[in-house]
C-alpha cells in the first residue's frame, strides 16, 4: 500500500451512545453510504471512547454496539464495500495512542475547544479531570493515523481533532521521518528512476519547494507512482523528499467537512437523543406517525384559520429534506393562506419519512433475526483493520527506533 493509494482511504467513526435516528442517517450515514462507492472506507464503533464518558457504566457499551452496527447496515452501508470494525478489537490503536502521546504537548489536548466544553456541559453529572478523557482527540489521532487515512468525513465540531490530528503527523514525521542518511538515501533513490525520471523528478520537486507549485507536487508524485521496481521505503522516502522533509511515515489526514443537514426533532429543537426528541431509524410506523402528527409547528398557527409561516415551522424544515418543489410550494401556499392544516401538511411528510424506513426496517429485520451474520460481517473487518494497523505500526516502530529485538 503506498501513500498515495492510502490517501484513498477514508475513516470514520461514532461512538456507540445509543439508537441512531433520522437525524445520524441525514448528517452522516446517507454521506457514509455515498463515499462507499468511491472510496476505500473504513468506519468503526468508537467504543474505547464512549468509554471516556461512560466509565461508570461499560456495560451498557455492548448493547450499543451491535444495534449501532445493525443501524449502519440498514442505512445501507454495504459490507461488501466498507470495512466495519470495533475499535477495542484492533488494539493496535492504543500503542498507536500511547507512542504518540509521548510527542504531544498537554497544551495541545488542553486547548482543543471540546475539551473544555465538554466538561463545562458534563461534569455535573460525572467526573471529566481524567487522563483518558484529557486524550480524547489524541486517540482519535491514532484511530486515523493508524490507516493512513487521507479523509475524515466529520461533523463540524470534529474539526479540531482533525487539526490535531494533522499537527501530531507533521510533529512525528519530522521527529522520526529523518533518518541520519535520508537525504543520502533519497538521492539514491533518484538515481534509481533512470536518468530521464531522475531529471524530471528533480525538475519537478524544485518547482514545487521552490515555487509552491502544486501542479508539479502531483506530476512528480505520478512520476514516482508509475515506478514498478522501487522499493516502498524508496517510494515513500521519494514522496517525503519531494515535500523538502523526511519521509512520511504518518501522512497528514484532512476534514470531509459533512454539510451541516440540522434536521429538527419533535419539539423543533436539533433531533438529539438528550431531548428525547427523535425518531429512530427503527422506529415503529405507527410511532412515527404519532410523533409527526404531534410535532410542534409554528407557534403563531394556533387555530385551522390562522395563517402560518412555514420559515418558522420546524415541520416545514423537514420538508426541505424529505419533499418535492411541488409539495413545498404546496405547503407554502396552503400554509400562508389557512388553505390546509397542519395535519394536511404533514401528511406527505408521513408518507416520506415512512417510505425512506422501510426498505431500513427490512435490512434491520434481517440482521435483528441473525445476530451472527452482524458479528461475522464486524470480525471480517476487525481482520482487515489489523492487518492494516500492523503494517503501520510496525513502521512506526522502526523509525522510532524501537524494533530491537
Ligand atoms: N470523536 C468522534 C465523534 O464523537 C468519533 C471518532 C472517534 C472518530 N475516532 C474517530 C471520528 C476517528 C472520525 C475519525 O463523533
Ligand atoms: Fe408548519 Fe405545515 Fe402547519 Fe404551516 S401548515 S405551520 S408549515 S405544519
Amino acid at each position: 500500500m503506498s501513500l498515495l493509494e492510502a490517501q484513498k482511504r477514508v475513516l470514520s467513526g461514532m461512538r456507540p451512545t445509543g439508537r441512531l435516528h433520522l437525524g445520524h442517517y441525514h448528517g452522516v450515514l446517507k454521506n457514509w453510504v455515498r463515499l462507499q462507492h468511491e472510496f476505500d472506507c473504513m468506519f468503526f464503533v468508537a467504543d474505547w471512547h464512549a468509554l471516556t464518558t461512560h466509565y461508570e457504566e461499560p456495560h451498557v457499551i455492548e448493547d450499543n454496539v451491535w444495534n449501532m452496527v445493525i443501524d449502519w447496515l440498514a442505512s445501507g452501508v454495504n459490507p461488501g464495500s466498507a470495512t466495519l470494525f470495533l475499535q477495542s478489537k484492533v488494539p493496535e490503536h492504543a500503542e498507536l495512542h500511547l507512542l504518540l502521546s509521548m510527542i504531544t504537548p498537554l497544551a495541545w489536548l488542553e486547548r482543543v475547544p471540546s475539551y473544555k466544553d465538554q466538561i463545562a456541559k458534563l461534569s455535573n453529572d460525572r467526573d471529566l479531570s481524567t487522563y483518558g478523557f484529557l486524550g480524547y482527540p489524541l486517540l482519535q489521532s491514532a484511530d486515523i493515523l493508524i490507516y493512513k487515512a487521507g479523509h475524515v468525513p466529520v461533523g463540524a465540531d470534529q474539526v479540531p481533532h482533525v487539526e490535531l490530528t494533522r499537527e501530531v503527523a507533521r510533529r512525528f514525521n519530522h521527529m522520526y521521518g529523518r533518518d541520519p542518511g535520508f537525504e543520502t538515501m533519497a538521492e539514491e533513490a533518484i538515481r534509481k528512476l533512470g536518468r530521464k525520471n531522475a531529471k524530471l523528478y528533480r525538475e519537478l520537486r524544485t518547482q514545487y519547494l521552490e515555487q509552491g507549485n502544486q501542479a508539479s507536487l502531483e506530476k512528480a508524485r505520478a512520476v514516482v507512482q508509475e515506478q514498478q521496481n522501487i522499493s516502498l521505503g524508496d517510494r515513500d522516502r521519494l514522496f517525503g523528499y519531494l515535500e523538502g522533509g523526511g519521509k512520511i511515515i504518518l501522512p497528514e489526514p484532512q476534514a470531509l467537512l459533512t454539510e451541516n443537514s440540522v434536521l429538527p426533532g419533535t419539539d423543533g429543537q436539533k433531533m438529539s437523543k438528550s431531548y428525547g426528541n427523535e425518531i429512530s431509524l427503527r422506529e415503529d410506523p405507527d410511532s412515527v406517525e404519532k410523533k409527526i402528527k404531534t410535532m410542534t409547528t409554528d407557534p403563531a398557527r394556533v387555530r385551522r384559520s390562522d395563517p402560518g409561516d412555514p420559515d418558522k415551522c420546524p415541520v416545514f424544515k423537514l420538508h426541505e429534506v424529505y419533499s418535492d418543489e411541488d409539495t413545498k410550494s404546496w405547503v407554502r401556499n396552503g400554509c400562508t393562506s389557512a388553505g390546509i392544516g397542519c395535519l394536511d401538511c404533514k401528511g406527505p411528510l408521513i408518507d416520506a419519512v415512512l417510505a425512506e424506513q422501510q426498505p431500513m426496517r427490512e435490512r434491520a429485520r434481517q440482521y435483528e433475526e441473525n445476530p451472527d451474520v452482524v458479528k461475522s460481517i464486524v470480525s471480517e473487518g476487525c481482520e482487515k483493520a489489523r492487518t492494516i494497523a500492523r503494517a503501520t505500526l510496525e513502521d512506526v516502530r522502526s523509525a522510532m527506533g524501537l524494533d530491537y529485538r
